[in-house]
C-alpha cells in the first residue's frame, strides 16, 4: 500500500449525494478515522454536492454531528482541521448549471495548489441517478483523467449495480463508453472486510486446505447471513428490491465466489478478479423447476406494516437457496445460501462440511464429519471441529473444537472499518476488492433466472416469526446446520 502522507499531489474526493445516510453513517466516520491516523494524502479536500443549498458551514455542522454521533473519544485537535477538509456546493443532478459551479471550485483549488488534483467522483446517491450523473461528469470534462499517475479521475459506484442482468448490462455499456474499466471502482463494502479480505489467505496459504477444498472431501458449504434488524425504516428502497437483490446479488455471492474460486496464479488484482468471476460463471442457472426444489423465500410478520411498504407486499425479508457450482471441483455439492432481516441471531457465518471418513469407523447411525467454521461477525473467528477419545477406559469418541479468534491473536491492532480500506484502495489504484463487470453480470444472470421465477409464483412466500430462525419450511432445504 502506498504512503500517502508523502504524496505531493493534492487530492479531492467530490460525493454527490452527501447530504445523505451512505455519508453520515460510513463515509464521514470512516475519513476521520483515516485523517487521524494521517493516512490520506496531506492534500486533501472533500466537496459535497447534493440538492439542497447549504453553505460551507451547514455541511461541516453535518459532519460534526456525524461524528459525534459515532465516534467515542473524538480528538479536539484533529476535528477541527477535520472540519476544514469539508465544503459544499449545490446542484441538482440532472442539470447542468450545478456541474459548471462545481467545475468553477474544482478550477480554483487547481489554481490554488498550481496543479491538477487527483479526483474521485463517490455516487453515494440511489442508482435511479447514475445514468445522468454519469453523462453530466463526462460531457463537463469533470472526469478527464490527465494521466494515471497523477491528476487521476476515478468513479466509485455504490450497490446495487442495476436491478436485473438487462438493467446492469445498459448501465456498464454507458460506462465502458465514458470511463476506462482502471476509473472504475464497484463498491460491494464486503469485500472490504478484514475477515473477508483474509478468506484468500486462508485457504491459499494452508496446503492442508488446499487438497481437500473440492467435491471429494467436502459435503456441503453453508454461507449463513443473519440480521437481527429490519429493514430499519427503509421500507421505501427495499419493497422495491427484496432482500436477494439488496445483498444476495451481492454480499452473498461474493462470499461464495471466494470460498469456492480456483487458485489464482499470484494476487494480482486482475487474476483474482478473474478467478472470482470464473466461478460465479459456473454457477448453475435455475430452471423453474430447479427454483421450486431448490429454493424458499420468506417474509417476517408485520413486514407488511412497516412504513412505506406496500400492505399486499410479495417481497422478501429471507431466502434460502440450494446453489450447485458446475465445475470440476464442485460438481453436486450444494451450496447453502441463507440470509435473512429479522431474525434470532446476529451472525455471518460459512460452514464447510467434510464428508466422513471412508471406511467411517464410527458408531451405528452416527458419522464423523469435520467441520470448518469461518466467522465473520461479529467475533471474527475460525473454529475446525475433529474427534477426540475421551480420556477414560472406554472408548469414547467427541467431537471438540481447535479455535482461532483473530482480535485475541492480534490484541494490539485496530481492525480497519471496510469503507476505510476500501477508500484507501482507490487513492492506491488498487482493484482486487472491488468488483468487476464479469462478476456483477454473472451474479446477476444467476439472481434473475430466481427473481422471475418467484415473480411468476414458482414458490409461495412463507411467514416467519420476528426473533426467530427463519420459516420452518427452511428444514426441508438442508438438514441439520454445520
Ligand atoms: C447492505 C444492505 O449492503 O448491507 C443492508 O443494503 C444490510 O440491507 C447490510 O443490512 C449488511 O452489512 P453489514 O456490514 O452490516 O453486515
Amino acid at each position: 500500500m502506498t504512503d500517502f502522507s508523502k504524496s505531493t499531489t493534492p487530492t479531492i474526493l467530490i460525493v454527490f449525494g452527501a447530504t445523505g445516510d451512505l455519508m453520515r453513517r460510513k463515509l464521514i466516520p470512516s475519513l476521520y478515522q483515516l485523517y487521524q491516523q494521517k493516512l490520506l494524502p496531506p492534500l486533501f479536500h472533500v466537496i459535497g454536492y447534493s440538492r439542497r443549498e447549504w453553505s460551507d458551514d451547514e455541511f461541516r455542522a453535518l459532519v460534526s454531528e456525524s461524528l459525534h454521533g459515532r465516534i467515542k473519544n473524538i480528538d479536539d485537535g484533529v476535528i477541527h482541521p477535520f472540519l476544514h477538509l469539508f465544503s459544499y456546493s449545490s446542484g441538482l443532478f440532472d442539470t447542468v448549471d450545478g456541474y459548471n459551479k462545481l467545475a468553477k471550485r474544482l478550477g480554483v483549488r487547481d489554481k490554488e495548489w498550481s496543479t491538477c488534483a487527483n479526483k474521485f467522483f463517490y455516487l453515494a446517491v440511489p442508482p435511479e441517478y447514475y445514468e445522468t450523473i454519469f453523462r453530466h461528469l463526462a460531457d463537463s470534462h469533470l472526469a478527464t483523467s490527465h494521466s494515471k499517475e497523477s491528476g487521476w479521475t476515478r468513479v466509485i459506484v455504490e450497490k446495487p449495480f442495476g436491478k436485473d442482468l438487462k438493467t446492469a448490462e445498459k448501465l456498464d455499456a454507458l460506462l465502458g463508453k465514458l470511463f476506462s474499466e482502471e476509473q472504475i471502482y464497484r463498491i460491494d463494502h464486503y469485500l472490504g472486510k478484514e475477515t473477508v479480505q483474509n478468506i484468500l489467505a486462508f485457504r491459499f496459504s494452508n496446503s492442508f486446505l488446499e487438497h481437500t477444498w473440492n467435491r471429494h472431501f467436502i459435503e456441503r458449504i453453508h454461507i449463513k447471513i443473519s440480521e437481527r434488524i429490519g429493514i430499519e425504516g427503509r421500507g421505501e428502497f427495499f419493497d422495491g428490491v427484496g432482500l436477494l437483490r439488496d445483498v444476495g446479488q451481492n454480499h452473498m455471492l461474493q462470499l461464495l465466489a471466494l470460498f469456492t474460486m480456483d487458485t489464482p496464479q499470484d494476487f494480482d488484482p486482475q487474476t483474482v478478479r478473474a478467478k472470482r468471476a470464473e466461478v460465479l460463471r459456473a454457477l448453475q442457472l435455475f430452471t423453474s423447476r430447479d427454483v421450486t426444489e431448490h429454493t424458499i423465500r420468506a417474509q417476517y410478520d408485520q413486514y407488511k406494516n412497516e412504513k412505506n411498504v406496500d400492505p399486499s407486499s410479495n417481497t422478501e425479508t429471507y431466502y434460502l437457496i440450494r446453489a450447485f457450482i458446475k465445475n470440476a471441483r464442485w460438481r453436486g455439492v450444494p451450496i447453502i445460501l441463507e440470509n435473512g432481516k429479522s431474525l434470532k441471531d446476529e451472525i455471518v457465518k460459512i460452514s464447510v462440511k467434510f464428508r466422513h471418513p471412508t471406511p467411517c469407523l464410527c458408531p451405528e447411525g452416527k458419522h464423523f464429519h469435520n467441520v470448518l467454521r469461518y466467522q465473520i461477525q461479529p467475533d471474527e473467528r475460525i473454529t475446525i471441529s475433529f474427534w477426540v477419545k475421551r480420556p477414560g477406559t472406554e472408548i469414547l469418541i467427541e467431537e471438540k473444537d481447535f479455535a482461532f479468534d483473530y482480535k485475541q491473536a492480534y490484541p494490539d491492532t485496530e481492525f480497519m472499518g471496510p469503507y476505510e480500506k476500501l477508500l484507501l484502495d482507490v487513492l492506491d489504484g488498487n482493484q482486487t476488492l472491488f468488483v468487476s463487470t464479469a462478476e456483477i453480470m454473472a451474479s446477476w444472470r444467476f439472481v434473475d433466472n430466481i427473481l422471475s421465477a418467484w415473480k411468476r409464483g414458482k414458490q409461495p412466500i412463507l411467514t416467519y416469526a420476528p426473533g426467530s430462525d427463519g420459516p420452518l419450511e427452511r428444514t426441508t432445504l438442508y438438514p441439520s446446520s454445520g
